[in-house]
């Protein structure tokens, strides 16, 4: 049966044997007391992906919980939506399209389900090699100094998060910039420091109508004439699935995609053109070739022993029977500060849906709330209330084995800190009493990757993607549009206009009395 034909997950028989195990669970499960048990916890509970090693060892969860989570998956058809996705259907149901990000890193040639995914990815090679021959002209012109990245959301989080993690292996006399907000400090900021010859603007937005953007590449472009440039062709380019748009703003070098890549799951086409820039032609295609490893784990292991859907199915767990709304990301690597704002969009955007694919209300919770910054600051910030507060809320380590600096004595207290943490969450100090009471036996997941390349980095966003796939895939939900965020938009259209004038008829008077404020 497809996956669009099965029955909603809370009725699938795995749902109701879960739900029978977590009464049971919540009854006095101690993960202190089943590592101490057994012997064979950790091995069962930790794998080795292309890239990424996990523990999930210190997870609430066993063998059967984890084998319910598998059944779920099967009755709910994950891996046959899954196939269906790689294959290029339209599972992107209420815009009716694909969902081919994957496609992306698909080395050059390899065979595809249909000759139009054949061609499809001839013609991704065909962009990537001008895209990435374009990103080593502008690292070989000595000229340009200064790159501005101007995109919102996807078309900021991806590129930004990945440049600032791989800032190791970039030049440090080219400077990189993101400008994604409408509040024009930021711009200013930027342009504050820049001049037209020696500066290059990005204009990146999938459709080229978003209003951010569009504001921004206004006024750079208005700054970079009235400070004097006139090469627009040469000082500007743009990444976008609207071509047209892109020349009738007058940018003529321009480098498209398609209307499959979701704006979240962009940063490995034209949009990871800042990424190429940083880094260069040959370490941009090892971060694709580690995304695409991690893809062939995804669909080629069986759940078992498949990290994203054991991610995923963890995520499933702790949201629908467990309760738990949260999930705090804390990358031991100050390069990946921009990581949990990554993966926030990654998974609000997409599973943060109240509605089936039919649009039927669901009765169960969907996106947990992601939230983190690197380690060791967090644990100066909230972590407070990760080891005493009221709410458990599960962590996600990331940790980098192998440093790229040389400082003595840094990396093993880094480490040392991750590994401590992790620990502390989990053992508590429960005989204290009081004030000083760990309670402990709150549960957390380990990820570690050797060294933090291209190739790795590739390979953990892949993996984050794909566990956000198995979650709403189970989930019954459309991972891949985004509704959500219209409203506001149309609505900020709508008060514009009366910040000018004054016009507050028809609003509410919470709304009536701030805009006469902000008059004022
Ligand atoms: O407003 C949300 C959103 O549509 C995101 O999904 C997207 O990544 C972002 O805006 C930017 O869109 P665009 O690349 O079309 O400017």
């Amino acid at each position: 049966m497809a996956w669009a034909d099965r029955p909603r997950c809370d009725q699938l028989p795995a749902w109701g044997q879960l739900r029978a195990l977590s009464q049971s669970l919540k009854t006095g499960y101690d993960v202190r007391a089943a590592l101490a048990d057994d012997p064979g916890r950790v091995p069962r509970f930790s794998q080795q992906a292309p890239e990424v090693f996990a523990d999930l060892s210190k997870n609430w969860i066993d063998a059967g919980i984890e084998n319910a989570l598998f059944d779920l998956a099967e009755q709910a058809g994950m891996p046959a939506h899954r196939d269906a996705m790689f294959a290029g259907e339209r599972i992107n149901n209420t815009e009716q399209r694909a969902v081919l990000h994957t496609l992306l890193r698909a080395p050059a040639g390899t065979p595809q389900a249909t000759p139009d995914l054949d061609a499809a990815l001839a013609e991704v090679h065909a962009t990537l090699d001008a895209m990435l021959a374009y990103a080593e002209r502008v690292r070989a012109d000595g000229q340009i100094t200064d790159i501005v990245n101007i995109g919102i959301g996807g078309s900021d989080l991806g590129p930004q998060m990945v440049v600032r993690a791989l800032d190791a292996y970039a030049a440090p006399e080219r400077r990189l910039h993101f400008v994604s907000n409408v509040d024009g400090h930021e711009l200013d900021a930027v342009l504050r420091r820049l001049k037209p010859e020696s500066s290059l603007f990005l204009i990146a937005s999938k459709t080229f109508t978003t209003a951010e953007t569009m504001a921004n590449a206004r006024s750079a472009l208005a700054w970079f004439q009235r400070e004097g440039g006139s090469d627009v062709a040469r000082h500007f380019a743009a990444l976008s699935s609207n071509v047209e748009a892109a020349r009738a703003f007058g940018i003529t070098n321009i480098f498209g995609f398609w209307d499959w890549v979701g704006g979240r799951y962009s940063l490995w086409s034209a949009i990871g053109l800042p990424i190429a820039i940083a880094i260069g032609a040959e370490r941009f295609r090892e971060l694709l070739a580690g995304a695409h490893a991690m893809d062939r784990h995804f669909r080629e292991a069986p759940l078992q022993a498949n990290l994203p859907a054991r991610l995923g199915l963890l995520d499933v767990w702790y949201r629908n029977f467990l309760g738990f709304t949260s999930r705090s990301i804390a990358p031991y690597h100050s390069a990946l500060a921009r990581l949990p704002a990554y993966l926030q969009q990654l998974e609000m955007e997409s599973n943060g849906k109240r509605v089936d694919r039919r649009g039927g209300a669901l009765p169960y919770g969907t996106s947990p709330v992601l939230w983190g910054e690197p380690g060791t600051n967090g644990q100066h910030a909230y972590f407070q209330m990760l080891h005493q507060g009221t709410d458990v809320v599960p962590v996600e380590f990331i940790a980098v084995r192998e440093a790229t600096h040389s400082l003595p004595g840094h990396q093993s207290a880094l480490l040392a800190n991750a590994l401590a943490q992790a620990q502390a969450l989990m053992q508590g100090k429960p005989d204290a009493g009081g004030h000083r009471d760990f309670p402990g036996n709150r549960p957390s997941s380990f990820l570690l990757l050797q060294q933090l390349t291209p190739r790795s980095l590739g390979a953990l966003v892949a993996l984050q993607e794909h566990r956000v796939f198995t979650s709403g895939s189970v989930w019954g939900i459309n991972s891949f549009d985004q509704w959500g965020v219209e409203l506001g938009k149309v609505l900020a259209k709508d008060i514009e206009p009366r910040l000018a004038s004054g016009d507050a008829s028809g609003l509410d008077a919470s709304t009536a009395g701030l805009l006469q404020r902000l008059r004022g």
